[in-house]
């Protein structure tokens, strides 16, 4: 599958197959045809991948910066930069960045400031990646203060989504990537028997159509782009309190399955949807196997005093909410409502 994302001179493919990375070479000689030298910025496990074949047809090296998280620093955003100096990559050349969002993220923030910016190229070997993170144009580093404080807008040449490198991918981090699934399957008003009767292929693909096309309508995030952020903000909420117990129960992906079953459930309180589009979230969710129930020992005051925080942000708790014209970003609701569609989904479990 071919999706391509049309943002005029910006413009570029997503190849979503098996196989895909094997196209690296074609890509740059029609995207890039003076490149002369590419640099394969990955994470340090992943070098030694089965897969990590990768034949861009020029010049290459590959630059190993550390795994997950700990790659988006402006510690790690130096040291590559430096060694792109030091390797004098020219305006010419390209960056590739092969790995999880965590490599993609920051492989595209160093393509967008090094030498004032220079060609990038996305591959990515996550599910998140695949599905998310890759696709846009968003890149950036951490600061203590929080994620993704540092960045900038640096859409690329062209995403390689090889589904063949999944084999290899930890079940946990699958199931990241299949909330971020599910949000999208649900978002583009499809149910359990559709997803009963598609390929995972096509179950990317049709995320990563739904991205593309909301990037297009919307590069820079200042409106439509907004939907995806369907079940974050509990998500969010939820993401918070377990990295205040320093715990890792729960993953960004696996809180936004979560949100997605309660979004509908808060839709109800406030008489936007009935009963049948929950049990369509639900049945969703389900048919991916992802865990929709809140966690243990947490409660409706701790959401909402997590919540607060984003609040103080907006001036008031917004959601993303299914209802009679479709999905809509509900800003203003209230506390109350909130508390007792949670109690409500609480007291289910
Ligand atoms: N830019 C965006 O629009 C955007 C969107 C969503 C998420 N993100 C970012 O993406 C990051 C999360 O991405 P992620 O979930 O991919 O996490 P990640 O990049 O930390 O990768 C998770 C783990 O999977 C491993 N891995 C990746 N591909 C593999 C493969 N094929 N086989 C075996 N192991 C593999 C990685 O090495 C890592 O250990 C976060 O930093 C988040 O902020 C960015
Ligand atoms: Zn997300």
């Amino acid at each position: 599958v071919i999706v391509d994302v049309d943002l005029g001179e910006r413009s570029y493919d997503i190849v979503v197959e098996a196989g895909a990375r094997h196209r690296l070479r074609e890509l740059l000689s029609e995207r890039a045809p003076n490149a002369q030298c590419v640099a394969l910025v990955t994470s340090v496990p992943l070098e030694s991948m089965p897969w990590f074949d990768l034949d861009s047809g020029v010049d290459q090296f590959v630059l190993s910066v550390p795994d997950g998280e700990a790659a988006k620093t402006m510690l790690a955003l130096e040291g590559v930069l430096e060694t792109l100096a030091g390797r004098r990559l020219s305006r010419d050349d390209v960056i590739v960045g092969v790995g999880g969002g965590a490599v993609t993220d920051l492989a595209g923030f160093a393509a967008s400031v090094y030498l004032r910016g220079v060609a990038l190229v996305q591959v990515p070997t996550s599910l998140v990646g695949q599905v998310d993170a890759a696709i846009g144009g968003k890149t950036a580093v951490n600061l203590r203060a929080g994620k993704n404080l540092v960045g900038a807008f640096h859409q690329p040449l062209g995403v390689l989504c090889d589904t063949a490198v999944l084999d290899t991918l930890p079940e946990r981090d699958r199931r990241c990537g299949l909330g971020e699934i599910a949000k999208c399957w649900l978002l583009e008003g499809r149910d359990a028997d559709e997803l009963a009767g598609t390929t995972f292929a096509n179950l990317i693909a049709t995320s990563v159509r739904l991205k593309a096309s909301l990037v297009v309508s919307d590069e820079f995030e200042r409106g439509a782009r907004v939907l995806l952020n369907y079940g974050h903000t509990l998500a969010h909420a939820l993401e918070k309190i377990a990295l205040a117990r320093d715990t890792d129960e729960l993953r960004h992906g696996e809180a936004v399955a979560i949100g997605v079953a309660f979004a509908p459930r808060l839709a109800k309180q406030l008489g936007r949807v009935d009963d049948g589009v929950i049990a369509t979230h639900d049945a969703v969710l389900d048919g991916l196997g992802l865990e929709r129930r809140l966690p243990r020992g947490v409660d409706a005051g701790a959401i909402l005093e997590a919540m607060s925080h984003d609040k103080k942000a907006h001036h008031d708790l917004s959601f993303v909410l299914p209802g009679s014209d479709g999905f809509a970003l509900v800003s203003g609701v209230n506390d109350d409502e909130v508390r007792r569609a949670l109690d409500d989904f609480k007291g289910e479990s």
